[in-house]
Protein backbone atom coordinates (compact mmCIF):
# COMPACT_ATOMS: atom_id res chain seq x y z
CA UNK A 1 0.00 0.00 0.00
CA UNK A 2 0.91 3.63 -0.99
CA UNK A 3 2.39 5.68 2.26
CA UNK A 4 1.96 8.96 2.06
CA UNK A 5 4.17 11.27 4.54
CA UNK A 6 2.37 13.71 6.88
CA UNK A 7 5.00 16.32 7.07
CA UNK A 8 3.51 17.65 10.61
CA UNK A 9 5.69 16.22 13.47
CA UNK A 10 3.13 15.82 15.58
CA UNK A 11 0.62 13.75 13.05
CA UNK A 12 1.57 10.01 12.76
CA UNK A 13 -0.32 10.10 9.28
CA UNK A 14 -1.23 6.95 7.47
CA UNK A 15 1.16 5.35 9.81
CA UNK A 16 0.93 3.30 12.83
CA UNK A 17 4.00 4.40 14.85
CA UNK A 18 5.92 7.52 14.94
CA UNK A 19 9.27 5.28 14.28
CA UNK A 20 7.31 3.48 11.25
CA UNK A 21 6.44 7.42 9.89
CA UNK A 22 10.29 7.91 10.82
CA UNK A 23 11.74 4.81 8.90
CA UNK A 24 9.73 6.05 6.07
CA UNK A 25 11.09 9.61 5.70
CA UNK A 26 14.97 8.43 5.10
CA UNK A 27 14.53 8.87 1.61
CA UNK A 28 13.64 12.11 1.49
CA UNK A 29 16.07 13.45 3.97
CA UNK A 30 18.74 11.38 2.55
CA UNK A 31 18.18 13.50 -0.62
CA UNK A 32 18.33 17.26 0.85
CA UNK A 33 21.38 16.89 2.69
CA UNK A 34 23.75 17.88 -0.35
CA UNK A 35 21.40 20.91 -1.08
CA UNK A 36 22.02 21.90 2.72
CA UNK A 37 25.55 22.06 2.82
CA UNK A 38 26.63 22.91 -0.81
CA UNK A 39 23.92 25.37 -1.74
CA UNK A 40 21.86 26.38 1.06
CA UNK A 41 22.27 27.27 5.03
CA UNK A 42 24.58 24.94 5.81
CA UNK A 43 27.62 25.56 3.79
CA UNK A 44 28.95 28.97 5.87
CA UNK A 45 29.11 25.70 8.74
CA UNK A 46 30.89 23.07 6.61
CA UNK A 47 33.27 25.54 5.92
CA UNK A 48 33.97 26.87 9.24
CA UNK A 49 33.94 22.83 10.15
CA UNK A 50 36.86 21.74 7.40
CA UNK A 51 38.98 24.87 9.16
CA UNK A 52 38.71 23.61 12.94
CA UNK A 53 42.14 21.99 13.82
CA UNK A 54 41.82 18.40 12.92
CA UNK A 55 45.54 16.43 14.08
CA UNK A 56 43.30 13.37 15.51
CA UNK A 57 39.51 13.72 16.05
CA UNK A 58 37.92 12.76 19.34
CA UNK A 59 34.46 11.78 18.72
CA UNK A 60 31.91 11.03 21.97
CA UNK A 61 28.32 10.68 22.19
CA UNK A 62 25.55 8.18 23.76
CA UNK A 63 23.84 5.68 22.19
CA UNK A 64 22.70 5.62 18.73
CA UNK A 65 24.76 8.74 18.07
CA UNK A 66 27.62 6.99 19.76
CA UNK A 67 27.19 4.31 16.95
CA UNK A 68 27.14 6.65 14.51
CA UNK A 69 30.19 7.67 15.51
CA UNK A 70 31.79 4.54 14.94
CA UNK A 71 30.99 4.48 11.29
CA UNK A 72 32.13 8.52 11.05
CA UNK A 73 35.66 7.71 12.52
CA UNK A 74 35.45 4.49 9.90
CA UNK A 75 35.30 7.21 7.36
CA UNK A 76 37.83 9.47 8.80
CA UNK A 77 40.53 7.35 9.30
CA UNK A 78 40.14 5.61 6.39
CA UNK A 79 38.72 8.90 3.68
CA UNK A 80 41.09 11.45 5.41
CA UNK A 81 43.78 9.10 6.96
CA UNK A 82 43.32 11.12 10.27
CA UNK A 83 43.27 9.40 13.38
CA UNK A 84 40.20 9.06 15.24
CA UNK A 85 38.90 7.88 18.45
CA UNK A 86 35.51 7.51 19.21
CA UNK A 87 34.11 6.91 22.95
CA UNK A 88 30.97 6.78 24.77
CA UNK A 89 30.34 10.37 26.35
CA UNK A 90 29.90 8.52 30.09
CA UNK A 91 33.52 6.72 29.70
CA UNK A 92 35.04 9.54 28.16
CA UNK A 93 34.39 12.06 30.47
CA UNK A 94 35.57 10.15 33.42
CA UNK A 95 38.76 8.33 32.09
CA UNK A 96 40.92 11.41 31.95
CA UNK A 97 41.62 10.74 28.11
CA UNK A 98 45.21 12.46 26.61
CA UNK A 99 44.03 15.69 24.63
CA UNK A 100 46.00 18.36 22.68
CA UNK A 101 44.62 21.08 21.53
CA UNK A 102 45.49 21.02 17.87
CA UNK A 103 42.57 17.95 17.93
CA UNK A 104 39.23 17.76 17.57
CA UNK A 105 36.31 17.71 19.76
CA UNK A 106 33.33 16.29 18.16
CA UNK A 107 29.72 15.02 19.67
CA UNK A 108 27.07 13.48 18.14
CA UNK A 109 23.09 13.73 19.16
CA UNK A 110 19.74 14.23 18.13
CA UNK A 111 18.40 15.76 21.11
CA UNK A 112 21.47 18.42 22.01
CA UNK A 113 20.42 17.72 25.72
CA UNK A 114 22.72 14.34 26.85
CA UNK A 115 23.93 15.08 29.78
CA UNK A 116 26.83 12.94 29.34
CA UNK A 117 27.57 14.43 25.79
CA UNK A 118 27.08 18.05 27.60
CA UNK A 119 29.82 17.11 30.13
CA UNK A 120 32.30 15.70 27.69
CA UNK A 121 31.83 18.98 25.54
CA UNK A 122 32.54 21.02 28.17
CA UNK A 123 35.64 19.29 29.76
CA UNK A 124 36.95 19.34 25.97
CA UNK A 125 36.92 22.78 26.34
CA UNK A 126 38.38 23.29 29.30
CA UNK A 127 41.01 21.86 27.71
CA UNK A 128 41.27 23.55 25.19
CA UNK A 129 40.05 22.00 22.60
CA UNK A 130 37.26 23.64 19.50
CA UNK A 131 33.98 21.81 19.53
CA UNK A 132 32.02 20.86 16.57
CA UNK A 133 28.74 19.09 16.68
CA UNK A 134 26.93 16.74 14.44
CA UNK A 135 23.25 17.71 15.97
CA UNK A 136 19.95 17.60 15.17
CA UNK A 137 18.12 20.59 17.31
CA UNK A 138 18.54 23.87 16.90
CA UNK A 139 19.30 25.82 19.58
CA UNK A 140 19.66 23.07 22.07
CA UNK A 141 22.51 23.22 24.41
CA UNK A 142 25.38 21.19 22.33
CA UNK A 143 24.41 23.57 19.91
CA UNK A 144 25.13 26.76 21.67
CA UNK A 145 28.30 24.90 23.59
CA UNK A 146 30.06 23.94 20.35
CA UNK A 147 32.03 26.12 18.00
CA UNK A 148 30.93 24.80 15.11
CA UNK A 149 27.34 22.89 14.38
CA UNK A 150 26.79 20.94 11.58
CA UNK A 151 22.96 20.23 11.75
CA UNK A 152 21.64 16.77 10.76
CA UNK A 153 18.26 18.16 9.16
CA UNK A 154 16.00 15.04 10.02
CA UNK A 155 13.67 17.14 11.69
CA UNK A 156 11.53 15.99 14.78
CA UNK A 157 12.21 12.34 15.73
CA UNK A 158 9.25 11.51 18.82
CA UNK A 159 10.24 7.59 18.84
CA UNK A 160 12.29 6.95 21.42
CA UNK A 161 14.42 4.66 19.11
CA UNK A 162 16.76 6.54 16.88
CA UNK A 163 16.03 6.01 13.44
CA UNK A 164 15.97 8.84 10.86
CA UNK A 165 18.91 10.50 12.90
CA UNK A 166 21.16 7.76 12.55
CA UNK A 167 21.09 7.85 8.96
CA UNK A 168 21.59 11.69 8.77
CA UNK A 169 23.91 11.81 11.29
CA UNK A 170 26.39 9.39 9.28
CA UNK A 171 25.94 10.83 6.42
CA UNK A 172 26.60 14.52 7.79
CA UNK A 173 29.79 12.97 9.11
CA UNK A 174 30.37 11.26 5.92
CA UNK A 175 29.71 14.78 4.10
CA UNK A 176 32.22 16.87 6.25
CA UNK A 177 34.78 13.70 5.53
CA UNK A 178 34.39 14.29 1.80
CA UNK A 179 34.93 17.72 1.86
CA UNK A 180 37.76 17.56 3.35
CA UNK A 181 39.55 14.33 1.04
CA UNK A 182 38.19 16.87 -1.77
CA UNK A 183 40.09 20.20 -0.41
CA UNK A 184 36.62 22.37 -0.37
CA UNK A 185 33.21 22.53 -1.28
CA UNK A 186 32.44 22.91 -4.91
CA UNK A 187 29.90 22.03 -7.58
CA UNK A 188 32.22 18.74 -8.90
CA UNK A 189 32.15 17.76 -5.16
CA UNK A 190 28.31 18.13 -4.78
CA UNK A 191 27.60 16.39 -8.20
CA UNK A 192 29.23 13.40 -7.33
CA UNK A 193 27.64 13.30 -3.46
CA UNK A 194 23.94 14.38 -4.52
CA UNK A 195 24.32 11.81 -7.06
CA UNK A 196 25.54 9.09 -4.68
CA UNK A 197 23.27 10.33 -2.13
CA UNK A 198 20.24 9.87 -4.36
CA UNK A 199 21.26 6.33 -5.29
CA UNK A 200 21.46 5.69 -1.50
CA UNK A 201 17.51 7.27 -0.98
CA UNK A 202 16.20 4.91 -4.14
CA UNK A 203 17.84 1.70 -2.69
CA UNK A 204 16.14 2.86 0.49
CA UNK A 205 12.71 3.69 -1.15
CA UNK A 206 12.84 0.46 -2.98
CA UNK A 207 12.85 -1.65 0.40
CA UNK A 208 10.25 0.36 1.50
CA UNK A 209 7.75 -0.28 -1.39
CA UNK A 210 8.20 -4.07 -0.85
CA UNK A 211 8.70 -4.74 3.29
CA UNK A 212 7.24 -8.27 2.76
CA UNK A 213 10.53 -10.28 2.82
CA UNK A 214 11.25 -8.45 6.31
CA UNK A 215 7.90 -8.93 7.58
CA UNK A 216 8.66 -12.62 6.71
CA UNK A 217 11.25 -12.62 8.26
CA UNK A 218 10.17 -11.27 11.60
CA UNK A 219 7.31 -13.88 11.51
CA UNK A 220 9.33 -16.48 11.50
CA UNK A 221 12.02 -15.72 14.68
CA UNK A 222 10.01 -13.46 16.88
CA UNK A 223 10.13 -15.75 19.27
CA UNK A 224 13.70 -16.78 19.75
CA UNK A 225 15.34 -16.28 22.74
CA UNK A 226 18.97 -13.98 21.74
CA UNK A 227 19.94 -12.07 19.06
CA UNK A 228 23.89 -12.02 17.77
CA UNK A 229 24.36 -8.75 15.25
CA UNK A 230 27.31 -9.69 13.36
CA UNK A 231 29.35 -7.29 10.96
CA UNK A 232 32.92 -6.63 10.12
CA UNK A 233 34.26 -3.04 9.83
CA UNK A 234 31.40 -0.39 9.13
CA UNK A 235 28.96 -3.22 9.48
CA UNK A 236 30.02 -3.63 13.52
CA UNK A 237 28.84 -0.24 14.44
CA UNK A 238 25.97 -1.51 11.96
CA UNK A 239 25.53 -4.61 13.55
CA UNK A 240 25.56 -2.75 17.22
CA UNK A 241 23.22 -0.19 16.40
CA UNK A 242 20.86 -3.17 15.08
CA UNK A 243 21.06 -5.04 18.12
CA UNK A 244 20.57 -1.88 20.21
CA UNK A 245 16.90 -1.42 18.49
CA UNK A 246 15.99 -4.49 18.89
CA UNK A 247 16.46 -4.24 22.50
CA UNK A 248 15.21 -0.93 23.13
CA UNK A 249 11.58 -2.19 21.38
CA UNK A 250 11.44 -5.73 21.59
CA UNK A 251 12.77 -6.10 25.20
CA UNK A 252 14.58 -9.15 23.60
CA UNK A 253 18.39 -9.84 24.54
CA UNK A 254 20.34 -9.01 21.61
CA UNK A 255 24.32 -7.97 21.16
CA UNK A 256 26.13 -6.73 18.44
CA UNK A 257 29.43 -8.53 17.74
CA UNK A 258 32.60 -8.18 15.01
CA UNK A 259 31.93 -11.31 13.03
CA UNK A 260 35.11 -12.36 13.78
CA UNK A 261 35.67 -12.34 17.29
CA UNK A 262 32.38 -14.32 18.04
CA UNK A 263 35.11 -17.89 18.58
CA UNK A 264 36.52 -15.74 21.37
CA UNK A 265 33.48 -16.50 23.74
CA UNK A 266 29.97 -15.76 22.58
CA UNK A 267 29.96 -18.99 20.09
CA UNK A 268 29.51 -21.07 23.51
CA UNK A 269 25.99 -19.68 23.94
CA UNK A 270 24.57 -20.69 20.33
CA UNK A 271 22.25 -22.78 20.10
CA UNK A 272 19.11 -23.76 18.28
CA UNK A 273 17.23 -20.75 20.26
CA UNK A 274 19.70 -18.20 18.86
CA UNK A 275 19.35 -16.09 15.96
CA UNK A 276 22.71 -14.70 13.98
CA UNK A 277 21.44 -11.83 12.27
CA UNK A 278 24.99 -11.72 9.69
CA UNK A 279 25.04 -8.41 8.27
CA UNK A 280 27.72 -9.00 5.27
CA UNK A 281 29.45 -6.64 3.04
CA UNK A 282 31.17 -7.23 -0.14
CA UNK A 283 34.65 -6.78 1.66
CA UNK A 284 35.92 -9.89 3.19
CA UNK A 285 32.85 -11.51 2.29
CA UNK A 286 34.29 -15.35 2.16
CA UNK A 287 36.04 -14.62 5.58
CA UNK A 288 32.00 -13.31 6.60
CA UNK A 289 30.58 -16.50 5.38
CA UNK A 290 32.63 -18.74 7.13
CA UNK A 291 32.21 -17.17 10.44
CA UNK A 292 28.56 -18.14 9.78
CA UNK A 293 29.00 -21.04 8.91
CA UNK A 294 30.72 -21.53 12.30
CA UNK A 295 27.15 -20.31 14.24
CA UNK A 296 25.23 -22.51 11.89
CA UNK A 297 27.33 -25.59 12.65
CA UNK A 298 26.51 -25.21 16.42
CA UNK A 299 22.46 -25.31 15.27
CA UNK A 300 21.54 -20.95 15.22
CA UNK A 301 19.24 -19.43 12.93
CA UNK A 302 21.01 -17.70 10.64
CA UNK A 303 19.11 -14.35 8.70
CA UNK A 304 21.90 -12.93 6.17
CA UNK A 305 21.48 -9.20 5.03
CA UNK A 306 24.01 -8.63 2.03
CA UNK A 307 24.72 -8.87 -1.88
CA UNK A 308 21.71 -10.48 -3.29
CA UNK A 309 22.85 -13.00 -5.51
CA UNK A 310 25.32 -15.03 -3.57
CA UNK A 311 25.05 -18.36 -3.83
CA UNK A 312 27.67 -19.03 -0.85
CA UNK A 313 25.41 -16.64 1.25
CA UNK A 314 21.98 -18.41 0.19
CA UNK A 315 23.77 -22.20 1.05
CA UNK A 316 24.47 -20.80 4.72
CA UNK A 317 20.99 -19.01 5.43
CA UNK A 318 18.16 -19.55 6.96
CA UNK A 319 16.62 -16.60 5.47
CA UNK A 320 18.63 -14.63 3.07
CA UNK A 321 17.76 -10.58 2.74
CA UNK A 322 19.05 -10.09 -0.59
CA UNK A 323 19.86 -6.27 -1.22
CA UNK A 324 21.28 -4.22 -4.35
CA UNK A 325 24.64 -2.93 -3.02
CA UNK A 326 25.82 -2.02 -6.77
CA UNK A 327 27.74 1.17 -6.35
CA UNK A 328 26.55 2.23 -3.06
CA UNK A 329 30.28 1.39 -2.15
CA UNK A 330 30.47 3.29 1.78
CA UNK A 331 27.09 3.85 2.12
CA UNK A 332 26.16 0.45 1.95
CA UNK A 333 26.19 -0.26 5.52
CA UNK A 334 23.18 2.75 5.74
CA UNK A 335 21.28 0.91 3.32
CA UNK A 336 21.51 -2.39 5.72
CA UNK A 337 21.04 -0.37 8.70
CA UNK A 338 17.44 0.85 7.45
CA UNK A 339 16.57 -3.15 6.84
CA UNK A 340 17.91 -3.72 10.78
CA UNK A 341 15.40 -0.43 11.60
CA UNK A 342 12.64 -2.65 10.09
CA UNK A 343 13.29 -6.44 11.33
CA UNK A 344 13.59 -5.02 14.82
CA UNK A 345 9.83 -2.59 14.34
CA UNK A 346 8.23 -5.91 12.79
CA UNK A 347 9.41 -8.16 15.81
CA UNK A 348 8.66 -5.47 18.60
CA UNK A 349 5.13 -5.42 16.73
CA UNK A 350 4.40 -9.06 16.44
CA UNK A 351 5.72 -8.99 20.42
CA UNK A 352 3.15 -6.35 21.28
CA UNK A 353 5.28 -3.64 22.81
CA UNK A 354 4.98 -0.34 23.65
CA UNK A 355 7.31 0.70 20.21
CA UNK A 356 6.73 4.71 20.44
CA UNK A 357 7.32 4.54 23.84
CA UNK A 358 9.42 1.66 25.50
CA UNK A 359 9.55 0.80 28.86
CA UNK A 360 12.29 2.25 30.80
CA UNK A 361 13.33 4.50 27.83
CA UNK A 362 13.52 8.25 27.97
CA UNK A 363 14.12 9.96 24.03
CA UNK A 364 16.13 12.06 26.46
CA UNK A 365 18.37 11.73 28.82
CA UNK A 366 19.44 15.04 30.58
CA UNK A 367 20.38 13.47 33.89
CA UNK A 368 23.42 11.08 34.36
C1 LIG B 1 18.66 8.02 24.82
C2 LIG B 1 17.77 7.51 23.70
C3 LIG B 1 18.63 6.90 22.58
C4 LIG B 1 19.66 7.92 22.12
C5 LIG B 1 20.54 8.41 23.27
C6 LIG B 1 21.41 9.59 22.87
O1 LIG B 1 19.18 6.94 25.52
O2 LIG B 1 16.86 6.54 24.17
O3 LIG B 1 17.80 6.55 21.49
O4 LIG B 1 20.45 7.36 21.12
O5 LIG B 1 19.70 8.86 24.34
O6 LIG B 1 20.60 10.68 22.58
P1 LIG B 1 21.06 11.95 21.79
O7 LIG B 1 19.89 12.89 21.85
O8 LIG B 1 22.26 12.51 22.51
O9 LIG B 1 21.39 11.55 20.41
Amino acid sequence: KEQTIDHDPASKGDFEHYMLKEIYEQPELIRSLTQYYFQGEGKESLEEATKLPMKAVNISACGTAFYAGLVIKDYIESKNRVRCFADIASEFRYRNPILDKEELAMFISQSGETADTLAAQSMCKEKGLKSLSIVNTEGSTLYRDCDVNLMIRAGVEIGVASTKAFTQQVLTGKTLSEVLAHGGIDDELRNTLASRYSLLAERVEQLLDNTKPIKDVADAIYKHKGFFYTGRGAYFPIAMEGALKLKEIAYVHAEGYASGELKHGPIALIDEEKVNVALVGEELFEKTVSNIQEIKARKGLIVSIGPKNRYELKEVSDHYIELDFEGLGDLAPLYVNVVNQLLAYYIAKNLGTDIDKPRNLAKSVTVE
